[in-house]
């Protein structure tokens, strides 16, 4: 689709994400950037374009683009929010399961030869069945997540910067501040963007709050969790388990506590990982890119107030 509008370069590598020198010697000469999460467009590089007009980040997350440095230079960001939505909250689904119910856990044990007998003792989790699921952020994502707890029978409590009333009257989500989620959940799930003010919202403060019998699952960014805090917290068993799908640092380096540590279960980053939504992404990242190249307002714009200046 985009070599009918653009010559293209492209970085080769799938798995290794382009170095920043490397990025910030060919964004020079470039009028659009498809990037991913991985590559930081911040306002050094943003400064060193000379003709840049879009980036078009293929995620929904645009914490790695300084948003504030395009919008300043008149260029475009966008994003791909939505056809994530529900590929990411049943990965979200698949951590409460897994860390409630020590799937990873019991499956390096049987791999393992360790499973010698039945036992009325062995691997025991938590039930989901009825438990509270607190979710910290109630938008799209978070939304997607409590609509599942109710195939559950949980009860459903959560926090964000506005109460969403018409859908606490379809799910019964009960709106409540942050301290009290976390002293009546028995399944936290971070579902709130990164910004200045949610780096770690979750710190050894808030981690004293939850229940010893309590899950908390991060799918969204890994600076909303203090990761240092919460390895504490899970070695010293004051919450019960964790499930992690993003990290402080990505890769999550080899020598991260967490790694030593049986009641957590760990992810590379794959929340919206399902063929049919990766692809959805994709495409909507080009189409963002080919209306910003064509002078067009992209389907999904971040910074609108460019359209004023551009
Ligand atoms: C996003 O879109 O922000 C996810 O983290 C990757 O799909």
């Amino acid at each position: 689709m985009l070599r009918e509008f653009a010559e293209l370069k492209l970085w080769p590598e799938p798995d290794v994400p382009p170095p920043y020198d490397v990025l910030l010697q060919e964004v020079r000469d470039v009028d659009g950037v498809v990037c991913l999460l991985t590559d930081r467009i911040d306002a050094g590089l943003i400064g060193a374009s000379r003709k840049l007009r879009v980036i078009s980040n293929v995620a929904v997350g645009y914490d790695n683009i300084d948003v504030a440095a395009a919008t300043a230079r008149s260029i475009m960001v966008c994003n791909t929010p939505g056809v994530l939505t529900e590929t990411t909250a049943d990965l979200a689904w698949a951590l409460i399961m897994a860390a409630g119910r020590r799937i990873s856990e019991a499956d390096r044990y049987l791999r393992a030869g360790r499973w010698k007998s039945w036992s009325p003792q062995l691997l025991l989790g938590q039930d989901i069945r009825g438990a509270t699921l607190g979710i910290i952020g109630f938008g799209r994502i978070g939304q997607a997540v409590g609509r599942r707890a109710k195939g559950f029978g949980m009860k459903l409590v959560y926090t964000d910067t506005e109460r969403q009333v018409e859908v606490e009257r379809e799910t019964g989500a009960e709106f409540v501040a942050l301290p009290e989620l976390l002293r009546r959940s028995d399944f936290v799930s971070i579902h709130t963007p990164l910004t200045a003010e949610t780096r770690h919202l979750i710190g050894a403060r808030e981690l004293t709050m939850m229940k010893p019998t309590a899950v908390l699952i991060n799918s969204a960014r890994g600076p909303i969790v203090d990761e240092a805090a919460l390895a504490e917290a899970l070695r010293e068993k004051r919450i019960f388990a964790a499930g992690l799908d993003v990290y402080e640092s990505e890769p999550l380096p080899q020598d991260s506590p967490l790694l030593g540590l049986e009641n957590v279960v760990l992810l590379p980053h794959i929340g919206s990982g399902s063929v049919a939504t990766r692809t959805r992404m994709a495409r909507m990242a080009v189409e963002n890119m080919i209306a910003g190249l064509k002078g067009e307002r992209p389907p999904y714009l971040v910074n609108e107030e460019v359209l004023s200046t551009c």
